[in-house]
């Protein structure tokens, strides 16, 4: 297997190994002892002698078994060189703990570029560097500077950041949560995330997936792999750093709107990998998941011995569409035989505050059989009567005996300690407070859905590549990389889009000509290459009902735009059918530095990039993305028909996101693309404007 030499290496040489306790070279070597770790241990340091009780060689090459890593902690400028050493003693992977590369300015980026260098030719795979190393709890190898060792367990976790690696170290340890590995993956010359993923997909001591990262490496392969993976084991991902600011043109609406995080967000999305908010919620979903169950559906079932954290445990299941489905009734009529005629045996079921551990052991042994319930959660209040650890058992007996996930809100801190104690454990998840648990569900219950979700399907589009190739060719020849209206209307429509019938005129008296073989009611608009917002410069107008409105908006549009923009060469006056009905939405793409071309869509009109009410997809975008970016958007009800009106079709749209992907595929050098608006029938749809924007 890929990795191996990393992760189960028979002996390690620690270069740089140190006899000063003070020197992470010493940390390191006393770490893989202290934690007595399962394999051959050969310090390198050109002092020679010995290193708590090791002997120490010179070289690697003074080494004659075979070494399958080395960990290395030496100054940078001397790291090169080691690593050919190691190469030529037959080592096939490294870590490298030293600092002082790319974090350290720009001669640190050309060393590291030379790690990436030796790394390729010599065919060795490197970690690091400026890292803390990495623990495989399996083999008790504690290859890192860190104080402490994790418990074992099967959470595999990789960071970006070491300092975020030690806290969710300390985290760990604190809270009983048990790792396979953990790897800081520091400026990852070589190995980065998506290595990793791709390791712990197939290894078979790891089922839940963490991470805290900061960039992806390489944004293509990075959703290729975690599709894959996500459909196997969940991946929580932390991630931070937007420093994309400015680094995206936003010459469209499309650009303007695309923050610096929406390809993450999309990205996620489209991939299954669930994104945690903060470091919180990293341990709380890490948490979850660490019992290593996946509920079937989303009906939890919650028990309570306190009305109020059962209320706001329902508000927060309602506020993420998390169903409280009620029990069957014969096992509700269980229940009522056994608990206090006071109680509420709906959901949240009420065992009331003097309930002693025997009620929450009977609700518990029915809901853990109820076909309705999916997931359970245990909401206690240290009140007079309770029994912690008696109830705690009660909760841990049930989970034991079921496959649906058992999760607890055991509130409080003191009085609580010895039945949290307990449940630890026992790994059943426990919350803080109520709507945290409910939230965890959620991801739980999401990460079943996502596994559920069909195979997606390839991306099939309407299109003529040949004629859109050909008009595209001419405009570049041209030396243009901005177009509207008649070349950008040309491209969409070899990709399925429709516009409103339209003509060119020159004079007013060809407007007047044009407008009545039309048919009045028109909109015309002003026609320059150089006027990208028409409206700011009275360049539309609405509802031209007569020849003589046609005749006067002719002349009143081109004298506005002549005294705004006085150099704009101006091409004459569109026309165009008059639209009536439906709803303005807006489409859009744009290009992504890590992930590439990215579709945009939301509601049109002036106040897109106020409301900001938008979704996005990375290209290629399949029906199913299309569908579900079409939905996500907070107005979706608005396309669905308010109070009476119509409802828009949305298949039209998806239809249209679709191509729009199609078109970016086909034709990479398209950087921004705005349909704005694209107004949207009961059937069909018509763009009403367009704007293409080409790479420079
Ligand atoms: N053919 C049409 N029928 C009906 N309404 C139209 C038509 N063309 C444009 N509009 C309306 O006028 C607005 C502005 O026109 P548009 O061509 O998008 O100009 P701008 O360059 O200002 O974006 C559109 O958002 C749409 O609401
Ligand atoms: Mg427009």
């Amino acid at each position: 297997m890929m990795l191996e030499g990393l992760f189960n290496p028979n002996a390690i040489a620690v270069i740089g190994a140190s006899a000063d306790p003070r020197k992470v070279g010493h940390a390191v070597l006393n770490n893989l002892l202290r934690f007595k770790f399962k394999g051959a241990l050969y310090p390198v340091n050109p002092s020679r002698g010995e290193i708590l009780g090791l002997k120490v060689y010179a070289n690697v090459s003074d080494i004659v078994q075979p070494v399958d890593l080395a960990i290395i902690v030496i100054p940078a400028k001397f790291v090169p060189s080691s690593l050919r050493e190691c190469a030529a003693a037959g080592i096939r992977s490294a870590i490298v703990i030293s600092a002082g590369f790319k974090e350290a300015g720009a001669g640190g980026t050309l060393l590291e570029e030379e790690l990436k260098q030796i790394s390729r030719e010599q065919h060795i795979r490197i970690l690091g560097p400026n890292c803390l190393g990495l623990i495989n709890t399996a083999n008790d190898m504690n290859a890192t500077f860190a104080a402490d060792m994790l418990p074992k367990g099967t959470i595999g976790f990789f960071s970006q950041s070491g300092a975020m690696g030690i806290a969710i170290m300390d985290w760990a340890i604190g809270n009983d949560v048990g790792f396979s590995k953990f790897i800081s993956l520091g400026n990852k010359a070589d190995l980065s995330e998506i290595d990793l993923i791709e390791y712990f997909m197939n290894d078979p001591d790891t089922s839940l997936i963490l991470g805290y990262i900061e960039d992806v490496v390489d944004g293509k392969r990075f959703i290729e792999v975690a599709q894959k993976v996500t459909k196997v084991k969940p991946i929580i991902l932390l991630k931070s750093g937007g420093t994309e600011a400015g680094a995206r043109a936003a010459s469209s609406h499309t650009g303007a709107l695309a923050g610096s995080d929406v390809a993450f967000d999309a990205a996620f999305k489209q991939t299954g990998v669930i994104r945690a908010e903060g470091v919180q919620d990293l341990f709380d979903t890490a948490l979850a998941f660490s019992e290593g169950k996946i509920p079937a559906g989303k009906g939890l079932l919650v028990i309570t011995n306190a009305g109020g954290p059962g209320i706001i445990a329902a508000d927060t299941a309602e506020r993420l569409g998390i169903k409280l489905p009620h029990m069957t009734k014969a096992n509700i009529d269980t229940v009522i035989s056994k608990l206090p005629p006071n109680a509420s045996v709906f959901n949240p079921i009420d065992v009331i505050g003097d309930a002693t551990s025997e009620r929450y052991a009977v609700v518990l042994e029915q809901a853990a059989k109820d076909p309705n319930v999916d997931g359970i959660l245990v909401i206690l209040t240290p009140q007079a009567m309770t029994e912690m650890e008696k109830t705690a058992v009660a909760v841990i007996t049930t989970a034991k005996s079921t496959e649906k996930p058992v999760i607890t809100s055991f509130m409080g801190a003191k009085r609580v300690r010895t039945g949290i104690d307990l449940l630890k454990a026992a790994s059943i998840p426990n919350f803080s407070y109520p709507e945290l648990a409910v939230k965890a569900f959620k991801r739980l219950a999401d990460q079943r859905a996502w596994t559920e979700v069909a195979g997606e399907e390839a991306v099939a589009c309407w299109h003529n590549v040949d004629a859109a190739a050909d008009t595209i060719a001419s405009i570049l020849k041209k030396g243009v990389t901005q177009v509207g209206e008649d070349d950008a209307m040309q491209i969409l429509t070899y990709y399925g889009f429709q516009f409103p019938k339209r003509a060119l005129a020159r004079t007013s008296s060809e407007a007047v000509q044009i407008a009545s073989q039309i048919g009045f009611p028109v909109v015309m608009k002003i026609s320059s290459p150089d006027i990208l917002h028409k409206t700011d410069v009275g360049g539309v107008r609405m509802n031209v009902k007569t020849p003589n409105k046609a005749e006067d908006a002719f002349l009143e549009i081109t004298s506005n735009a002549r005294r705004i923009m006085p150099d704009a060469f101006i091409k004459g006056v569109m026309i165009f059918e008059m639209l009536k009905g439906g709803k303005e939405v807006i489409l859009g793409v744009t290009y992504d530095r890590t992930f590439g071309h990215m579709i945009m869509f939301g509601l049109g009109g002036i106040y897109v990039e106020v409301l900001k009410d938008v979704a996005f997809r990375i290209v290629p975008v399949t029906r199913q993305n299309a569908v579900a970016m079409v939905n996500e958007i907070k107005t979706i009800g608005l396309l669905r028909g308010a109070r009476g009106e119509p409802p828009a079709d949305i298949d039209a749209i998806a239809g249209s996101i679709v191509n729009l992907s199609c078109l970016v595929t086909d034709f990479p050098e398209i950087q921004e693309l705005d349909v704005n608006p694209l107004r949207v029938m009961e059937q069909g749809a018509m763009a009403l404007d367009a704007r293409i924007i080409f790479k420079k």
